[in-house]
């Protein structure tokens, strides 16, 4: 009985005693969550940071610096110069003929696409009728570039064809082009891309007219 009343007694300035610690315990603790609170405001705002550059970055990646391929495309050809002669004869026809043909580069893109020479290619039945170079140039962001080209008409692989005697007779003259481009599209020198084209198209040339526009249905892209 006698110890538990010493046990009781201390008991009370202990309780007394204890509070303090507790409240220097809260206090601390307060402190603690303060700092902790600091800490993970802190981590908060880095991991937000990361998301919004994260975001950034992405939309960056999706936009800006994605590189589509540019594209090529053959408007039109316009006869400048035909002499055909004679014409009606069963002898070798003379054909001297100069086409102008009107290209267009389409550049999607945030950057410029810089690209080389380039050489069109002109066939009859398989066989090389004419062809055409383009200097290298440059087609600026998001814009469409636009060439006019000339084609000289190789006369002696012509005019030696029987078919084509008969074709030029009738007025149309069946022919396919095949164009081969390369160039480039660098981002801010971060991101770059070499790009080679490959157009082909088909296309009946009417004589009687000087202007003609080429279908895009009738040709055929490849990029690569
Ligand atoms: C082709 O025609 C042009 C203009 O008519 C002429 O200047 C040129 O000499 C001709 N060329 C040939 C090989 O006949
Ligand atoms: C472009 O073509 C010309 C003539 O064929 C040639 O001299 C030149 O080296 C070519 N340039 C390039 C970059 O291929
Ligand atoms: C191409 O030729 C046509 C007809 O002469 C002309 O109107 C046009 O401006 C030329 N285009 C370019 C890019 O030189
Ligand atoms: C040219 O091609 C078209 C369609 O491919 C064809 O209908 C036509 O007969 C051809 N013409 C000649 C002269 O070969
Ligand atoms: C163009 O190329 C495509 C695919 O490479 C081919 O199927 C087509 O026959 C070609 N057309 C001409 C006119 O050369």
């Amino acid at each position: 009985m006698v110890l538990d009343q010493d046990q009781v007694k201390p008991l009370a300035p202990a309780n007394e005693r204890a509070l303090s610690p507790t409240m220097v315990d809260q206090y601390a603790a307060g402190s603690f969550y303060r700092r902790r609170r600091r800490s993970v405001l802190c981590v908060g705002c880095c991991l937000s940071t990361l998301v919004i550059v994260g975001v950034v970055v992405l939309v960056l990646a999706l936009t800006v610096f994605k590189i589509k391929d540019p594209e090529l495309t053959l408007n039109s050809i316009t006869i400048d110069n035909l002499n055909l002669d004679p014409l009606t004869s069963n002898s070798l026809v003379s054909v001297n003929a100069t086409l102008r043909t009107d290209v267009s580069i389409k550049n999607p893109n945030h950057a410029s696409f810089r690209f080389g020479n380039s050489t069109t290619n002109f066939y009859y039945e398989g066989d090389t009728v004419g062809v055409a170079y383009a200097p290298s140039g440059k087609a600026s962001a998001q814009r469409t570039l636009r060439m006019n080209v000339t084609v000289d008409v190789l006369i002696d692989q012509v005019a030696s064809d029987s078919r084509l005697r008969r074709d030029l007779v009738n007025g149309a003259v069946n022919l396919t082009s095949y164009t081969e481009l390369g160039g480039r599209v660098s981002v801010l020198g971060i991101v770059k891309k070499h790009i080679d084209i490959a157009l082909n198209c088909s296309m009946t040339m009417d004589l009687s007219l000087t202007h003609q526009d080429i279908n895009t249905n009738d040709c055929h892209a490849r990029v690569h």
